[in-house]
């Protein structure tokens, strides 16, 4: 299996089930154009997070990492009437271009976007918000989990992207900070009696890697 089945896979995917609509891609596409890195979820990801959220009947969001508003999208549209999504966003250019594409999905009024570092953020905000989708710096991975933990009620859940990482997060020696930050928020999992947690590796068309997914214990 290579990268190109993986990506052929995730075209034939999207264009059968998931299918992304104009706004979406209009998001990608504006995200393009303002020079941000295309680094955001995959389609098939970004359904999967709105899925999520909707089965729980999640009503208040919380984002960490925005980039052009791509997965905020999918996840401000699994919202209920009365819903809101909060996403923190360090660089003020993204956040730009965010907000323009949220507008443009209709969802202004739904998804805030807030500008600052994520752990300067957290604090600002008040719980607790059922469902908390933490995509920013990888090294600063401990540190949200204790602030979205405190943000957090019993049965919130919070999912973590790029948890595996090529396989490397296996790799004790790593001197990655990245990768670092993924371990020691295993760590910091596993020795948290608060939460029940899994990882799932993934292939698609951004290659390898996978997330961790927890629910906060009753
Ligand atoms: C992987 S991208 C987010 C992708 C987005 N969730 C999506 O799928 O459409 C990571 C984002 O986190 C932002 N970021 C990095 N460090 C941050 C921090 N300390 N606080 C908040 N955001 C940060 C980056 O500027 C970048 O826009």
């Amino acid at each position: 299996m290579t990268q190109r089945t993986w990506t052929a896979v995730d075209d034939y995917l999207d264009q059968r089930i998931v299918r992304p609509d104009d706004a979406l891609s209009g998001s990608l596409a504006a995200s393009r154009a303002a020079g941000l890195p295309a680094i955001a979820v995959t389609a098939a990801q970004g359904k999967l997070l709105n899925l999520l959220a909707r089965a729980m009947g999640a009503r208040r969001i919380l984002e960490i990492g925005t980039l052009g508003g791509y997965s905020a999208i999918w996840l401000a549209r699994a919202l209920p009437p009365g819903g809101r999504l909060i996403s923190l966003e360090y660089s003020p250019k993204h956040a730009e271009v965010a907000r323009a594409s949220l507008a443009r999905a209709g969802l202004a009024e739904v998804a805030e976007v807030r500008v600052g570092a994520g752990l300067d953020l957290l604090p600002q905000l008040s719980g607790p918000f059922d469902f908390f989708f933490i995509d920013a710096d990888k090294e600063g991975y401990p540190d949200y989990f204790r602030g979205c933990l405190a943000l957090s009620r019993p049965g919130s859940v919070m999912v973590f992207d790029n948890m595996v990482r090529d396989g490397e997060i296996i790799d004790d020696r790593t001197s990655d900070p990245d990768v670092r930050g993924a371990r020691q928020l295993y760590d910091d999992i596993a020795a948290e009696p608060r939460v029940s947690a899994t990882s799932i590796q993934t292939v698609g068309s951004k290659g390898y890697d996978g997330f961790c997914m927890l629910v906060v214990n009753g």
